[in-house]
């Protein structure tokens, strides 16, 4: 749904690359994290605030799906919101509201846990190949659920109250497990999810729903157990920081062979990434909230292999497949999630990167520095990995379809000029004609 097609982009992002990153930079909240936050607002009748929430399109889209169903939704200052959904009186979500982005699945959970029953079309997001949600639909079915699979992609809930149960994933899902969990927080009974997704966002969303007065042990473990409770109430929380906007900054850093002090960070969570920049001869020291990379001009090589976490996240591949691709020495990325997220690649190769992608094998010769040219962002993080790219690369990079960016790096830009880069936002018009005066 949302590929390069849909996309009818009116600003570029042109970068003058080449140049090391220096400075500081804060990250925001977790974009995972805030919106299944989010949709468990809808659990209380009650007013939840919750700081450090990221000014990305995800969340203002998740925001207005909110106020549109009933809930008073206020914005106090940048980065804090205070949602009450006590007004809320169905589970019905219309078709328009939910098409753009991949979580409004976690409506389907949350308003089932509210209500009993739910109305929710098919979630659209990023184009990774087939991204089957039967594991959350199985969750429903064994908490009780009758589903019905309507037209123009609607799926309907109906059940009397959701009733706890055991319940195996067959794959290890993130969606499954924060969806299940939020069906699972007001049921009769104990849920236990066994082979549960550990991502730091299941955590959060686990430490969000018991300062609500839910009771959700074991995230962070393979074994998740809620023992449902009558009612949760209003809270106040902060949300942890985004373990990918961190990792790519550190990425943007070492692909420039630049040192960047990283504030607001949890280091524990980035771990798998830490690990495979030290393997790629850059420097990463760990304070309590923060993170200093420091990088030599010229990178090592690394194979690299996408896992659910504590494993590589597949949402950092991209960025570092952007960075290998002028490391010395051949890197292997394996994609251990998703089909079909190497599609980015044909762009690197427009830069002069050297790859041969086989189905979810991709082999990178790195050449010794990438080239600028005009590339587009496919998704989300591949968009990333095109600023990384840029950044790296000698020379002017102009990059469309930066929507997709916007969905998920809150002022990126301006952050980067902060650490010294050249890079802008203009309309495309504007730099047509720019380009037609030199
Ligand atoms: C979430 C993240 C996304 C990240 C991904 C993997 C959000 C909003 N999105 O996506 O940024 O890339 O985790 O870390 O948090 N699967 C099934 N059946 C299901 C569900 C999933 O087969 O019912 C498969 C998927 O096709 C995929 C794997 O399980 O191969 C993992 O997917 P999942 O963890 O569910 O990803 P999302 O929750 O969609």
């Amino acid at each position: 749904m949302e590929n390069d097609k849909g996309v009818d982009s009116l600003e570029k992002i042109f970068i003058n690359g080449g140049e090391p990153l220096r400075g500081e930079v804060t990250i925001g909240g977790a974009k995972n994290a805030v919106l299944a936050l989010l949709s468990a607002t809808i659990l209380a009748k009650d007013t939840c605030r919750i700081q450090n929430i990221p000014n990305i399109s995800d969340v203002s889209i998740m925001l207005h799906i909110l106020s549109q169903l009933g809930a008073d939704v206020r914005r106090v200052g940048k980065h804090t919101v205070e949602i009450n959904t006590k007004y809320f009186n169905s589970g019905v979500v219309p078709q328009e509201l939910t098409k753009p982005f991949r979580a409004s699945y976690y409506l389907l959970g949350a308003l089932f846990g509210r209500f009993g029953h739910a109305r929710v079309a098919m979630p659209g997001g990023c184009d990774f190949g087939v991204r089957p949600i039967d594991q959350h639909i199985r969750g429903f079915e064994m908490l009780g659920a009758s589903v019905v699979f309507e037209e123009n992609a609607v799926i309907a809930l109906q059940s009397e109250q959701p009733v706890g149960n055991l319940i195996y994933l067959d794959v290890v899902s993130v969606g499954a497990t924060v969806n299940i969990m939020l069906a699972a927080v007001r049921a009769r009974g104990v849920t236990i999810i066994e082979n549960a997704a550990k991502e730091p966002h299941v955590v959060d969303l686990a430490n969000f729903l018991n300062s609500m007065g839910a009771d959700v042990r074991g995230a962070g473990t393979d074994v998740v157990k809620i023992h449902g409770v009558k009612e949760l109430h209003g809270c106040e929380y902060t949300t942890i920081p985004d373990q990918i906007e961190v990792g790519t900054y550190m990425v943007a850093a070492a692909a420039t062979g630049g040192r960047v002090l990283i504030r607001n960070v949890i280091p524990k969570h980035m771990e798998s990434i830490t690990a495979k920049l030290l393997e790629c001869g850059v420097d990463v020291q760990e304070n309590d909230d923060s993170l200093l990379v420091a990088a030599p001009r010229r990178l090592q090589r690394c194979k690299i292999k996408t896992m659910p976490h504590p494993g590589f996240p597949t949402d950092m591949q991209p960025q570092f497949g952007a960075m290998l691709s002028a490391a010395e020495g051949t890197s292997i990325l394996s994609e251990g999630i998703f089909d079909n997220r190497f599609r980015y690649m044909d762009q690197l190769v427009r830069m002069g990167a050297q790859i041969k992608v086989d189905g979810k094998v991709a082999v990178i010769e790195g050449v010794q520095q990438l080239k600028g040219a005009q590339i587009k962002a496919y998704d989300l993080r591949a968009g990333a990995a095109m600023v990384i790219a840029g950044l790296s690369a000698q020379g002017t990079t102009e990059i469309e379809n930066i929507e997709f960016i916007d969905r998920g790096y809150e002022e990126i830009v301006s952050k980067l000029q902060g650490l010294g880069a050249d890079i802008r936002r203009k309309e495309v018009r504007e730099a047509a004609q720019e380009k037609a005066v030199s």
